[in-house]
């Protein structure tokens, strides 16, 4: 174990409670501008070029009018351009009819998976959740898609980062088929699998695959019983793994008939067990079901195969608490939100194929955290190291204000502490180049500063941890998002 660990303990005497919240407040304006280079401090390392595509609620108000959620803030999609050395910023939300919608009559008229419209039941009764596209952005054969789990992708112009419209792969998906935030990549044919869960009265898993290109090459859907919340899924090179916790809607007509939002209508039932399943990439037949204590989860790691093991990362905590939390994150918290002890930390699944056993072992010092990443050339393959968002005692604990490197094979534990008032969110790493070793690298976010009152992209050293290798100052500050991805191609 690392002795930066050591800062994780509540030694510090806290400071500057709510300095954090600017963080998640709207950013109404869209913008396009080159980075002054005398502002950058370090170096854009040599070789490093592309494009790092982040989604986050962009907006978490309309007119008056607060969501319920952090979930249901308007998708907005950030692009910072790395091009000769010089880094661009781009800026656009997701025009989908939800936006459009709010955006022209002022107030809020969708419900959200955790928002209400304002009027009571009769205003929200029969009502689907409006497609917020505000949780992760990919590009992947050819197109450029805004994801949001309860819906369709969105499709933008990756140059412009204008809306071009609802995507369906061609009619590969059906009208009442979700598509995760959560898909994953084959890094060796390149084909994309992902799923989504819907159905009613029971929930059914949908499962995708596309090729490189971007082809829907097969669509099937199997029911999982009455679990109802799934948002991630990790592969092996023949397996696909979902873990379903026990969150579920045993009372539908609560959110049916307005009455209750859908975060307010699911209920985590300790008692029942979290369910783990595989399924065959080749059949997308489910060929096991795990059964272990239940657990609450959002991110799974990295997943490979061992023989006739399986082992899977994920992020675990006892319950489902942190989804109350969540719905808060505008209002001040004081100091009392206790992300370190509440927090999920990561933990190694192994799953038997042939005795059908399971087994789930917390990874030795790990600190609370989320938003698992690894290099993608290991996607389905043995990885030796993994990189999360986690918080750390530096005096300002009130958000992800470090990464933590984990080496699974030695159990080292190091954290790239960004300093008091400094707050990240998913470390989104990058190769040096096709031949490094696995953790040779950089970790790409956008940090939010609150002595600047600004953000910045940060580009850390994914192998030291300990050096940002550029601080490059943005204009503004950026809301605190979800997901995205590096790319090597620039659009510019
Ligand atoms: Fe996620």
């Amino acid at each position: 174990m690392n002795i930066a660990l050591k800062r994780t303990l509540p030694e510090k005497i806290r400071v500057l409670p709510g300095c954090e919240l600017q963080g998640y407040e709207t950013l109404f304006d869209e913008s396009s501008y080159w980075i002054d280079p005398e502002s950058i401090v370090g170096k854009i390392p040599s070789g490093l070029e592309g494009t790092l595509f982040l989604n986050c609620p962009g907006r978490n108000k309309v007119g008056d009018q607060q969501y319920g959620h952090w979930f249901d803030g308007d998708g907005m999609i950030s692009a910072v351009t790395i091009k000769d050395g010089r880094v661009h910023y781009k800026n656009r939300y997701v025009r989908t009819p939800k936006y459009i919608n709010e955006t022209a009559e002022q107030k809020i008229l969708y419900r959200g998976v955790g928002t209400q419209i304002p009027g009571g039941p009769l205003k929200n009764m029969f009502r689907a959740p409006g497609n917020a596209a505000n949780t992760s952005v990919i590009l992947h054969g050819g197109k450029l898609l805004a994801l949001w789990e309860g819906g369709k992708p969105w499709e933008l112009d990756p140059s412009t980062l204008e809306t071009v419209g609802e995507y369906n792969y061609d009619g590969g998906l059906s009208s009442t088929q979700p598509f995760s935030a959560h898909p994953r990549v084959d890094p060796h044919s390149g084909d994309l699998y992902n799923f989504g869960v819907f159905g009613i009265p029971t929930p059914k898993l949908h499962f995708y695959k596309i090729s490189a290109d971007g082809t829907m090459m097969a669509n099937t859907s199997q029911s999982v019983g009455n679990y109802s919340m799934c948002h991630d899924f990790a592969i092996t090179q023949n397996y696909a793994i979902f873990i379903l916790c026990p969150a579920f809607m045993r009372t539908p007509f609560r959110f049916l008939l307005g009455l209750r939002s859908i975060f307010e209508s699911i209920e985590f039932d300790s008692s029942e067990s979290t369910k783990v399943i595989v399924l065959e990439l080749a059949t997308a037949k489910i060929i096991k079901e795990y059964e272990l204590d239940s657990f609450f989860g959002f991110h799974l790691g990295n997943a490979y195969e061992n023989g006739e093991e399986i082992s899977v990362d994920a992020l675990c905590v006892d319950t489902m608490d942190i989804m109350g939390g969540l719905s808060d994150v505008f209002m001040e918290r004081g100091d009392d939100f206790q992300f370190l002890a509440n927090g999920s930390r990561f933990n190694r699944l192994t799953l038997n194929l042939k005795t059908g056993t399971a087994r789930k072992s917390l990874i030795d010092g790990a600190v609370a955290g989320e938003f698992p990443t690894w290099n993608p050339r290991y996607t389905g393959h043995e990885n030796r190291y993994s990189w999360l968002a986690t918080i750390v005692e530096n005096g300002t604990p009130y958000n992800f204000n470090a990464f933590q490197k984990v080496d699974h094979q030695t159990g080292q534990i190091t954290i790239h502490d960004f300093g008091e008032g400094r707050f990240t969110s998913e470390p989104n790493f990058t190769p040096v180049d096709e031949n490094s070793a696995e953790d040779e690298g950089y970790l790409m976010s956008i940090v939010y500063n609150h002595a600047r009152k600004k953000s910045e992209v940060v580009i850390v050293d994914a192998k030291d941890m300990q050096h940002e290798v550029a601080v490059i100052p943005l204009n503004h500050h950026v809301p605190f998002g979800f997901h995205g991805y590096f790319y090597e191609e620039t659009f510019l």
